[in-house]
């Protein structure tokens, strides 16, 4: 059955890719975003685009929308710690507004972008969403502070609810086809498309920040999950909120890769060089973090099958020489 959804944030990379997949579903979307990191451009064909802020969303809600898929927010984890008001104000502000317009509207199903950051250095792996949250960064305690305020709406006011918590999004989508959407930060900070940047001679070099972790090449070894993957997990998750229940779940494949793997792999898929410079850590970097997506599995009936690293790579590059420059 078709339905009527609004996408906050669907201008960035994530929100365009769900929103995407919401139309080729068949559903009505309407993307509401303040631009502030996101790009018109982005916004795909066939969505009704409304330039504005979630702390404004009452003036766009009615009981028309048959649930809310909710990406905006402020994401640069450097950023948050140096001006973490910002972070409070717009990702637990800017939500607290939306879901008090929601409330108000009568719109009562959510599907909310959260993070692997919301955990912290982890105890173990791979990581279980019962495992303990400590973020180690503004940008982590923030997200943490939603799923939080989340939970108490559910329990409080029936609200159906389901954050995913994503760990390393890469990819494009759309590589086969006319449409094509993929991951455009400025600055960017992830590393699969600083790497092309050096591939595509935007960089001298790629910067390896620690090489002495407790990992096989003592580099950080992170899940790289394919954004496509992740747009079909939002679809299930809208329909399997349930009333009252706040779910969350880890979206991962279980696969950990290094940053010298990542490098390689670019080396691999686009013929370059990438010349590497080892920098010293950063604060905050876990060594490891690989996640379990068993809940996703069982709850959702998720079953990503984009796993392979080159593939993921392939497809971002794709995505990259379209772009040029
Ligand atoms: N990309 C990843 O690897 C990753 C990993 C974990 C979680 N997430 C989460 O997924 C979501 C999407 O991430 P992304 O990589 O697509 O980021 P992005 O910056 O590309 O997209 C965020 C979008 O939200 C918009 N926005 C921000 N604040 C807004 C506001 N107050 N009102 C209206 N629009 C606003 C921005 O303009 C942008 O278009 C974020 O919530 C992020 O925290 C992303």
């Amino acid at each position: 059955m078709s339905g009527k959804y609004l996408v906050t944030g669907g201008a960035g990379y994530v929100g365009s890719v769900v929103a995407q997949h919401l139309l080729e579903a068949g559903h009505e979307v309407v993307v509401l975003d303040n631009l502030s990191t996101g790009f018109r451009e982005g916004v795909p064909a066939g969505a009704t685009f409304v330039e504005g802020d979630i702390r404004d969303a009452a003036k766009w809600l009615d009981s028309s929308f048959d649930a809310v898929l909710h990406f905006a927010a402020s994401s640069q984890v450097g950023e948050s710690v140096v001006k973490p008001e910002k972070y409070w104000d717009n990702n637990v502000g800017g939500t607290m507004a939306l879901l008090g317009a929601m409330r108000e509207a009568g719109v009562r199903r959510l599907v909310f972008s959260s993070t692997a950051a919301t955990y912290g250095e982890p105890t173990e792996v791979p990581i279980v969403e019962s495992a303990p949250t400590q973020p180690t960064n503004p940008y982590g305690a923030t997200k943490l502070a939603v799923d939080h305020m989340i939970t108490s709406e559910s329990a409080a006011h029936g609200l159906a609810a389901v954050s995913l918590r994503y760990f390393n999004v890469a990819g494009a989508y759309g590589t086969r086809s006319n449409v094509m959407v993929g991951e455009r930060h400025d600055p960017e900070s992830h590393l699969i498309p600083l790497v092309l940047q050096v591939a595509q001679g935007k960089r001298d070099a790629i910067s390896v920040y620690g090489d002495d972790y407790p990992t096989p090449d003592g580099t950080c070894v992170r899940d790289y999950i394919h954004v496509a993957d992740l747009a079909e997990a939002h679809l299930l998750a809208v329909r399997a909120a349930t009333p009252g229940e706040h779910l969350i779940c880890n979206l991962g494949n279980g696969n950990g890769f290094s940053v010298r793997e990542v490098i390689e792999t670019v080396r691999q898929v686009t013929g370059h060089a990438i010349p590497e410079v080892v920098a010293p850590r950063r604060g905050g970097d876990p060594a490891v973090l690989v996640a379990s997506a068993a809940t996703a599995r069982e709850k959702l009936g998720w079953n990503p099958s984009r796993a392979d690293l080159a593939g993921i790579v392939a497809d971002a590059w794709d995505f990259a020489q379209r772009r040029g420059k």
